[in-house]
């Protein structure tokens, strides 16, 4: 009966691709379009991968192969390995108490964990459950600043260390699955109905016990009725602060004390801004292309944003990660590390923290077997010249003004 209600033995997955399978096995439909889909023809989407895999590994040999020393900082946070788990939103739809789960994966891996605002666990609840994370927290600021100051001291009061700004998601991106999933807006489609009873380990676990997912962060000002994901729909789409701009950043960045990250910037133009606000770090991702389809891949944007924004400021990235080897790349280009969704997201949904924890070894261990194909014994060796970049990739121009 355990076995059957836990599913698969995560130490047999060998790779983030084949973990994602084992999610999709598990998930229905919905929520399975909504955790691996992008926005649009999903050109981003595709180009993030695409592009990770269009740059080749440089790699010397006959050097001296200490053990790989893969410790890093990012953003102020020590980590165990040059990545972090990212923010998301709905994690509850995957696993029950998915963002505890996450945040214990990552605290027993020594990596940071990014709580979202849109998540189901509160600040206070994650935090109680896993008093040693590294927590960092993703604010998308809304309107009303009284809200924002509210959240902002929680997230102190919670012991945050970091606050990550997302700026990429002032409109959601054009997701029609999403459309096409509900009849009308909270309500499946029968197609969907019957996927659900076809996952009945999904429907056992998530479902039965625990119901529609509360929204753990956003709870505090909302009335009883709309706590939960799909309830609180309306209250997000009126706060959501369409209007953000730099002046906002820079308010916010003078009310929190700690490091200060803005996360969805391709340009450098905004990574130099962001530096000129004093913010800590960027993450240059393109919201694993949810949001603006035809944006460039995280990656190609760093290759084009590293050599302009010459270590003014702390580069990170996201979207695409799926291998150690992406991550040893995005070193390469400028980033001090990178931050997991959808690796992680798979691994919490086919096996909660087992899951995640999986994805966090699986590509730690692949990160370090890379480095030392390369000849290298540490991440702080990597350089632009350990990679062969396409020519598109590296002829200097700035693709978006
Ligand atoms: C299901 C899902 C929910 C997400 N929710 C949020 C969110 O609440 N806040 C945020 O800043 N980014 C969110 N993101 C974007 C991720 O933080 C990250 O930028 C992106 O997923 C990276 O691409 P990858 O998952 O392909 O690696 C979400 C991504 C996914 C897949």
């Amino acid at each position: 009966m355990r076995r059957f209600y836990r599913g698969q033995d995560m130490a047999r997955i060998q790779s983030v691709t084949e973990m994602m399978a084992a999610a999709r096995r598990r998930l229905p439909g919905f929520a399975a379009e909504y955790l691996f889909g992008g926005a649009e023809d999903e050109l981003t989407l595709a180009a993030n991968r695409n592009d990770f895999s269009a740059i080749r590994l440089h790699s010397r040999t006959l050097i001296a192969n200490a053990p790989p020393h893969l410790q890093t900082e990012l953003a102020g946070s020590r980590a165990a390995y040059p990545f972090a788990i990212g923010p998301s939103g709905y994690n509850g739809m995957l696993w029950p108490q998915a963002d505890i789960e996450l945040a214990r994966a990552a605290a027993s891996r020594g990596i940071p964990f990014c709580l979202s605002t849109v998540a189901n666990a509160s600040l206070e609840e994650v935090r109680r459950a896993v008093p040693q994370a590294d927590l960092w927290f993703q604010l998308y600021p809304l309107r009303d600043s009284a809200l924002n100051d509210s959240l902002l001291q929680r997230a102190r009061d919670a012991g945050v260390s970091t606050l990550v700004i997302t700026s990429d998601a002032l409109v959601v991106g054009n997701r029609e699955w999403d459309r096409r999933n509900f009849i009308r807006p909270r309500q499946l489609t029968l197609a969907n109905k019957l996927s659900v009873l076809l996952h009945p380990r999904w429907l056992w676990r998530v479902m039965v016990p625990h119901g529609l997912p509360l929204m753990g962060n956003l709870s505090p000002y909302l009335p009883a009725p709309e706590r939960t994901a799909l309830g609180s729909m309306d209250f997000i789409a009126r706060q959501l602060d369409t209007q953000l701009d730099w002046d906002k950043v820079a308010r916010l960045r003078r009310q929190w004390p700690g490091q200060m990250v803005l996360k969805g910037v391709l340009n450098s133009a905004d990574v130099l801004r962001a530096a000129a606000c004093g913010l800590d770090a960027v993450v240059i991702s393109n919201h694993g292309g949810r949001q603006l389809d035809g944006a460039p891949s995280s990656v190609a944007a760093l290759a084009m944003v590293a050599p302009a924004v010459k270590g003014r400021i702390r580069l990170l990235l996201d979207s695409g990660i799926r291998r150690g080897a992406d991550i040893v790349k995005a070193r390469a280009l400028g980033a001090d590390g990178v931050l997991l969704a959808r690796a992680t997201l798979a691994g919490v949904a086919a096996g909660g923290a087992d899951g995640a924890g999986r994805v966090v070894d699986i590509l730690a261990e692949e990160t370090a077997r890379c480095l030392q194909l390369m000849g290298h014994s540490d991440v702080r060796q990597l350089r632009r010249e350990d990679l062969i970049l396409p020519e598109w990739m590296c002829d200097g121009r700035e693709f978006i003004s």
